[in-house]
């Protein structure tokens, strides 16, 4: 789903159809979030499932770290790059929707790389050494900042860190705005533009994706 106005439902059906298909166990993990979840809008849907998906593919990482799982769908198009014995972890802390993740994950030919963990993502980075080669931060908004100076020693050069809803439904052009995670959100954006450590650029693809290379 599109929240930008210059953005038509036409133009997004266009662009969904000209894009490469979903495979099927997506198709039916994306229904079944509709389904069962309050807030299915939070899932990374069909585009930015394929664009996910073919960095994974150019990237071949070893090793994934995904911050924010929700259903899973995101996992999954991470996980359809990684090496042969790649592995990607994904972290949550909602227990209660935990079961339908685990569902879609178990029944994926990439079960046996996929490590799924109730944790706080502070906590992961602040205790976990681990070397990531693409990461995908997709929680919560307010702690933005904080994952980026967390990240940072989990990086080499090469890795690839994606961080999602960097335009905050247009509010990152509001001058001073209220709300917190907008406020955040600005302030992570200008940080990854003046950091020498990477190279970047904004998407302005569905809610925006700030797309970033460890120099
Ligand atoms: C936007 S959803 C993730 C969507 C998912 N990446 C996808 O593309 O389908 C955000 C998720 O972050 C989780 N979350 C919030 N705070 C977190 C934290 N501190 N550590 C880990 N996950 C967190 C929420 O429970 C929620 O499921």
């Amino acid at each position: 789903m599109s929240f930008f106005e210059e953005i038509s439902p036409e133009m997004d059906r266009y662009l969904e159809s000209h894009a490469s298909s979903e495979p099927d166990i997506l198709k039916r993990l994306r229904k079944e979030t509709f389904r069962k979840t309050t807030q299915p809008h939070m899932i990374s849907g069909y585009q930015q499932g394929r664009l996910l998906s073919i960095l994974s593919k150019m990237l071949q990482p070893k090793n994934i770290l995904e911050i924010g799982t929700f259903t899973g769908y995101a996992t999954l198009c991470l996980a359809e790059g990684l090496k042969k014995d790649g592995k990607i972890i994904t972290l949550d802390v909602n227990q209660e929707l935990a079961y339908l993740p685990r569902k879609y994950f178990e029944e994926s030919v990439f079960s046996n790389q996929i490590d799924f963990r109730l944790q706080d993502a502070r906590d992961f980075l602040a205790d976990n050494k681990t070397l990531f080669d693409l990461v995908f931060i997709d929680a919560d908004k307010e702690n933005y900042v904080e994952y980026l100076a967390l990240i940072k020693p989990h990086l080499r050069s090469g890795s690839v860190v994606l961080f999602d809803n960097v335009l905050w439904y247009g509010k990152v052009l509001e001058e001073n705005p209220k709300q917190k995670a907008t406020q955040r959100i600005k302030e992570l954006n200008s940080l990854i533009a003046q950091d020498e450590d990477f190279e970047n650029l904004i998407l302005p693809l569905r809610d925006g994706v700030n797309l970033m290379r460890m120099k």
